[in-house]
């Protein structure tokens, strides 16, 4: 099937198979490899993309499913050179050790810090609660989520 799916606001055409994984369209069609692809089985979060700006593990949609509609995976976090606060804050805390959950985790995070600049603790815990990390028990991914609201607040001020 012909789909036109626009990922990190570029047009992207392609002939795909029906039963092509959304993870799969991204990752070895385009060559977007930030979102990765761990449990296949909608458990994992290591896939989690945006589709029409809303978080969605990419291994859970056909990428016809994305035909007409707007893709942002981590690598359209960048704006140019500069790097989003997010991914600042998690380089300056830590928040990753061998990396396979961060784009995901990534990408969550700014979905909640657009919606929520703010954030509670057990608001950032909430909204990751369905992503895993086999390597830093939570805390530096938490901690460089408020760091970076902290940074949004006050580049603000
Ligand atoms: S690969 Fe999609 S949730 Fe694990
Ligand atoms: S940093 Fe290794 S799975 Fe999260």
């Amino acid at each position: 099937m012909k789909i036109t799916v626009y990922v990190n606001g570029t047009e992207q055409v392609r002939d795909v198979e029906p039963r092509l994984l959304l993870i799969h369209f991204i990752r070895d069609d385009l060559g977007l490899t930030g979102s990765h692809w761990g449990c296949d089985t909608s458990n994992c979060g290591a896939c989690i993309l945006w589709l029409d700006e809303i978080p969605v593990k990419a291994c859970t949609l056909l990428a016809v499913m994305a035909d007409g509609r707007r893709v942002t995976t981590v690598e359209g976090l960048i704006r140019g050179t500069v790097l989003d606060p997010v991914q600042v804050a998690f380089a300056e805390c830590h928040g990753l050790q061998c990396g396979f959950c961060t784009p995901g985790m990534m990408m969550t995070a700014r979905w909640l810090l657009d919606r929520n600049p703010d954030p509670t603790e057990p608001e950032v815990r909430e909204a990751i609660s369905g992503q895993v990390c086999r390597c830093t028990g939570y805390e530096n991914i938490v901690r460089s989520i408020l760091a970076a609201a902290q940074h949004e607040r006050e580049a603000r001020a």
